[in-house]
């Protein structure tokens, strides 16, 4: 693509851009859907709903489901063309009530209670987008993220039912839509011991015909981690067995998790200029890897809103600046 005046009034559409390579997706919460509306028209054919079709929100009492929220998301990706992807159905985490693991006596779920609300869940939501959601966050972070020797974490799911819980998630969302994209969503699967884990249960999965399409490398980046070679061995790693690579959370803080000196320094000339340079080098990796990946989403769309802020902490972690305009990482994104 040619170079231009980065002082132009003209603005590269990143959906464009890429038309060649893959998606362009940012994940959206309802309450921005009219502040960022021109900008996702304008640079983005894919969205992923940021929490409205996660459990504790669409369905937070047993016989209470809540679809507003999504229908509205949904409809305004539809009607803008934008591909939709259904984030999550079974999180241990943030994305399971309380309710769920608890008989209506008060005693602890069986392993029948909960697979059969499992199955419940699965069915009326994957039902009730079916032909809209193309792909699914089947399942949401379920290896063990530290290095105790531990193959999954170690949550109410994993203890009621067993590890078989997760197979059992992709059956329910197979059996709702047997069209849609079924994906592994999990973070930090970069690193060497947490990549190696999740590979060990794909290739089980994939051995016993397990309905699975695609795994999500979310990418939550920082200027220095991962290295690009963690990030290739990563993507080759899965694609190995067949499956589509959703980068499916990006965004890099140009300050790392927990650091708290940007409290004082703020975001610098030479903190966003080192956030255009990896930028262009990830998305360089991304176009060079164009065969496999399914689709680069952006956590978010603009740095105003952005689950790594807390109160007056701020990261900085996108592409646009809180008023929408393109910052020095959207130009090394959108001109190779
Ligand atoms: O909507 C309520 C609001 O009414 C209330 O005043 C406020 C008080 O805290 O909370 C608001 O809800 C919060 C919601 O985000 C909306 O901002 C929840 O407390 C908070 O838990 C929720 O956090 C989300 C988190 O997942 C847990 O579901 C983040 O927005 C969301 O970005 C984050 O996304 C996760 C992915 O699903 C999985 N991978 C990691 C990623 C980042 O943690």
């Amino acid at each position: 693509m040619k170079k231009e005046d980065k002082g132009c009034c003209t603005i590269p559409s990143l959906k464009e851009v890429y038309q060649a390579y893959f998606p362009i997706g940012a994940a959206i919460e309802v309450v921005n859907v009219e502040r960022y509306s021109d900008l996702l028209k304008k640079h983005f054919n894919a969205m992923t709903l940021e929490n409205s079709l996660k459990w504790p929100n669409i369905h937070p009492g047993k016989d209470d489901y809540r679809f507003e929220p999504a229908d509205r998301l949904v409809d305004f990706a539809m009607s803008h063309g934008m591909r939709i992807h259904g984030h999550t159905l079974v999180w241990y985490a943030m994305g399971t009530p309380e309710w769920v693991y608890y008989a209506e006596d008060g005693a602890m779920a069986s392993r029948e209670l909960l697979l059969e609300r499992m199955q419940e869940h699965i069915h009326t939501v994957v039902g009730r987008y079916k032909g809209k959601v193309a792909a699914w966050d089947v399942v949401n972070e379920a290896i063990e993220n530290t290095d105790n020797g531990r193959q999954y974490h170690d949550g109410e799911y994993l203890q009621i039912i067993g590890p078989d819980y997760i197979k059992k998630a992709f059956q329910f969302a197979h059996e709702a839509d047997p069209d849609a994209l079924l994906f592994y969503n999990e973070y930090q699967i970069e690193f060497s011991i947490k990549r190696g884990k999740t590979l060990r249960m794909l290739k089980e999965f994939r051995e016993e015909g397990i309905p699975i399409h695609g795994i999500g490398i979310q990418s939550h980046e920082t200027l220095d981690v991962p290295s690009l070679g963690e990030l290739r061995d990563a993507i080759e790693t899965f694609a190995a067995l067949g499956l589509k690579i959703h980068i499916s959370e990006l965004d890099l803080s140009v300050y790392p998790y927990r650091d708290t000196t940007c409290l004082y320094k703020g975001l610098t000339p030479e903190l966003l200029e080192r956030q255009a340079v990896r930028y262009g080098e990830l998305f360089k990796v991304f176009r060079e890897y164009r065969d496999v990946i399914y689709g680069v989403t952006f956590w978010g769309a603009a740095d105003d809103h952005t689950w790594l802020d807390h109160g007056i902490r701020r990261t900085w972690p996108f592409l646009f600046d809180d008023d929408l305009k393109p910052k020095p990482a959207f130009w090394s994104v959108a001109q190779f």
